[in-house]
């Protein structure tokens, strides 16, 4: 069975733009998933194909009718379709690997993206959409954010990655951040690679590249550090207490 990807937008042409490219684009081609955009547009209200209005309340910005959100979901996507609906919203839960992990070994994913001030809430609730953000910051439009939720998705379908990003997902699996990464020339601009990678003493460059990777993610991002895990550094009796 084949990951599907369906795209509810009111911009159908920024599909699949990036994602036509490197590993995700040969993955599309070759047939391991699939993506498909609707056009939100096409399903809004009289002549003009109006989708938005004014916020009860008040208050700048337009939102996005209820109606014609749910008419584009009732054509994207056939009653019973085993995948999860998302609308992208920095209101939602924030994507991360685990997510990403989960999301890639289901059915595949319909998202929705928001423009304006929002959507309805009643068309969030009555689908019962589950809303992801991919950061504490503020996007235009939420279809940056499904390309981005897409590609992390696609990487990890069987067949697409190759063993350097197996390698790398690995490494932020387990709560990591990578370690740095040298190539030739051995001296640039004045600057060595470090001496131990020129060693040829493996169990030594897997204990250096072990340690810059944990100095990293101590330094760099002590919510991912000070995070408990199993199988990593907390067994091995040097993490955080
Ligand atoms: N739409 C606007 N900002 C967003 C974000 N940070 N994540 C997901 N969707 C968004």
């Amino acid at each position: 069975m084949m990951w599907r990807a369906s795209v509810l937008t009111l911009f159908p042409e920024m599909f699949p733009g990036p994602l036509a490219h490197s590993l995700a684009g040969r993955a599309l081609r070759e047939g391991r998933w699939s993506l498909a955009a609707e056009d939100i547009r096409a399903h809004g209200e009289g002549r003009h194909r109006t989708v938005d209005d004014t916020p009860f309340g008040g208050g700048a910005g337009m939102v996005m009718r209820p109606d014609v959100v749910d008419r584009a979901i009732a054509a994207a996507v056939p009653e019973g379709d085993p995948r999860p609906l998302i609308y992208l919203t920095p209101r939602g839960r924030l994507l991360d690997q685990a997510l990403v992990r989960e999301l890639a070994a289901g059915p595949g994913v319909v998202l929705l993206c928001g423009r304006y001030e929002g959507v309805d809430q009643r068309v969030i609730e009555a689908r019962a959409m589950r809303e992801v953000s991919i950061g504490d910051y503020v996007l235009s439009g939420g279809e940056v954010a499904a390309l981005v939720l897409l590609d992390a998705c696609v990487r990890l379908l069987p067949g697409v990655m190759g063993a350097a990003e197996s390698a790398e997902e690995e490494s932020h699996a387990a709560g990591l951040l990578e370690y740095p990464h040298y190539t030739r020339p051995a001296e640039w601009q004045g600057r060595a690679v470090p001496p131990v990678l020129l060693s040829g003493h493996h169990a030594e460059v897997a204990r250096w590249r072990r340690e810059q990777a944990e100095a990293a993610t101590r330094e760099r991002r002590p919510d991912l550090w000070n995070r408990p895990r199993f199988g990593t550094r907390m067994d091995a009796g040097c993490g955080p207490a």
